[in-house]
C-alpha cells in the first residue's frame, strides 16, 4: 500500500503535535501555515520534540526517519493535494475556519476527510452549505496530541457515518484513541467532564473547605491515580464486590445528597484572583514555562510506563 499523506493546516502548538503523531505512525505529513515565520520554525521544533520522545524510548525509528516524512508547504493547494485527511489547527475564530473549510472543500479530492482541532466550535458552525459537508468533522485533540492520545470525533448533523468511521480508523492507525460524540454538544466530552470537576473544586475552594494545594492533591494523589488508566465507570465497577449496580445501591444516596448540596461556581473575579494568587505563591509567573516542560517530561515518563505495561500484558 502506498504511504498515505495527511495535511496539517496551522503549525502552532497543536498543529506541530499532530505532525509528530502522523509522522511517527508512518504517514507523510504536509504542514502549511499562513504565517511564513511559523512555518519556517515548524520542522526544527518538530525535530526537537521527536528527539525528546526518543529520549524516553517512545519512538520506534530514528529521529531523522520520522522528521523526513514532514514537509513544509507554503502553498495551501499543494499541501492538501491527494491527502487522506486534512487536520485544521488555525486559531479559534469561526469566520476564519469557515473561509478555510470552503477553500479546503474546493482544493481537496472528494474523498479527503476535513477535520478541525477546534476546542469549542461545533462542526455545523463552519461547514454548513459546503458541497462536501458530509466529510467534515471535529477531531478534537488534547494538548499535546503527541503525548495524550485521546481524540474526540464530533460531526454536524450532515456529517456522514462513513466519514466518522473512516476518521476513527485513520486516527487509530496513527496511534490515537478516538471516541465518538453522538450529537453536537458544546465542550464535547472531555471538557464537559473537566468542567464538572473544575466547577466542584472551585466551589469547594470558594466556600473555604480546603486550600488550592490540598484540592490539587486530592486529584494528583487520589482520584487521578486510578483515572490515569481507567475511567469513572470502570472505577466504580471495581469498588463494590457486586460491581456497578452494587456500588450504586451502596453509595447512590450519598452522591444524591452531595448533588443536592452542590453550589455551582459562577467564575466570580474575586475567587479567581484569590486562587490565582495562591497558585503564584507556589509557582511564580516566570516559572510557568519550565514547569510546563516538566509536565511534558512527566507525561513522557507515564507514556513510557504505559508502553512497558502493554508489552508485558501482551
Ligand atoms: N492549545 C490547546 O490546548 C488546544 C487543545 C485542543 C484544541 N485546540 C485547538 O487547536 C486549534 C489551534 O490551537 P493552537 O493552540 O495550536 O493555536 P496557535 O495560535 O498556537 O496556532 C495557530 C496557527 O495557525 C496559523 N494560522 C492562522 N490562520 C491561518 C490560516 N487561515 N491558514 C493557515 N494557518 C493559519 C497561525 O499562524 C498559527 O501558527 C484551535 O482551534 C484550538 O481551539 C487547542
Amino acid at each position: 500500500m502506498p504511504t498515505e499523506t495527511v495535511a496539517i493546516i496551522g503549525s502552532g502548538r497543536i498543529g506541530r503535535g499532530w505532525a509528530i503523531v502522523f509522522a511517527r505512525a508512518g504517514f507523510n505529513v504536509n504542514v502549511h501555515d499562513a504565517n511564513s515565520e511559523m512555518l519556517a520554525g515548524a520542522i526544527s521544533a518538530i525535530r526537537d520534540s521527536v528527539a525528546d520522545l526518543n529520549g524516553y524510548g517512545l519512538i520506534d525509528e530514528p529521529v531523522d526517519t520520522i522528521v523526513a516524512r514532514v514537509k513544509a508547504c507554503p502553498d495551501l493547494a499543494e499541501a492538501v493535494r491527494d491527502v487522506v485527511l486534512v487536520q485544521e489547527n488555525i486559531g479559534e475564530v469561526a469566520d476564519a475556519k469557515r473561509t478555510l473549510f470552503a477553500d479546503l472543500d474546493r482544493l481537496t479530492r472528494p474523498d479527503t476527510l476535513l477535520a478541525s482541532s477546534t476546542s469549542g466550535l461545533p462542526t455545523s458552525s463552519f461547514t454548513e452549505g459546503l458541497e462536501g459537508q458530509a466529510r467534515c468533522l471535529v477531531g478534537h485533540p488534547v494538548n499535546p496530541p503527541s503525548l495524550v492520545p485521546l481524540v474526540e470525533l464530533s460531526g454536524a448533523p450532515w456529517t456522514s457515518p462513513e466519514s466518522i468511521a473512516k476518521a476513527r480508523e485513520i486516527y487509530a492507525r496513527a496511534g490515537q484513541k478516538p471516541v465518538t460524540v453522538n450529537f453536537e454538544i458544546s465542550g464535547f466530552l472531555l471538557n464537559r467532564i473537566q468542567g464538572a470537576v473544575l466547577d466542584e473544586a472551585m466551589s469547594l475552594y470558594e466556600q473555604g473547605y480546603a486550600s488550592a494545594a490540598d484540592l490539587d492533591t486530592v486529584m494528583s494523589d487520589g482520584l487521578a491515580m486510578r483515572w490515569s488508566f481507567m475511567g469513572p465507570f470502570e472505577t466504580i465497577d471495581l469498588n463494590a464486590p457486586g460491581g456497578l449496580a452494587d456500588y450504586a445501591d451502596r453509595y447512590g444516596g450519598t452522591y444524591q445528597t452531595i448533588a443536592s448540596e452542590r453550589q455551582p461556581f459562577t467564575w466570580g473575579p474575586e475567587t479567581i484572583k484569590k486562587l490565582h494568587d495562591e497558585r503564584r505563591a507556589i509557582l511564580s509567573k516566570d516559572e510557568i514555562e519550565a514547569r510546563s516542560r516538566w509536565r511534558d517530561r512527566r507525561l513522557m515518563a507515564l507514556l513510557a510506563h504505559r508502553r512497558s505495561l502493554k508489552s508485558e500484558e501482551s
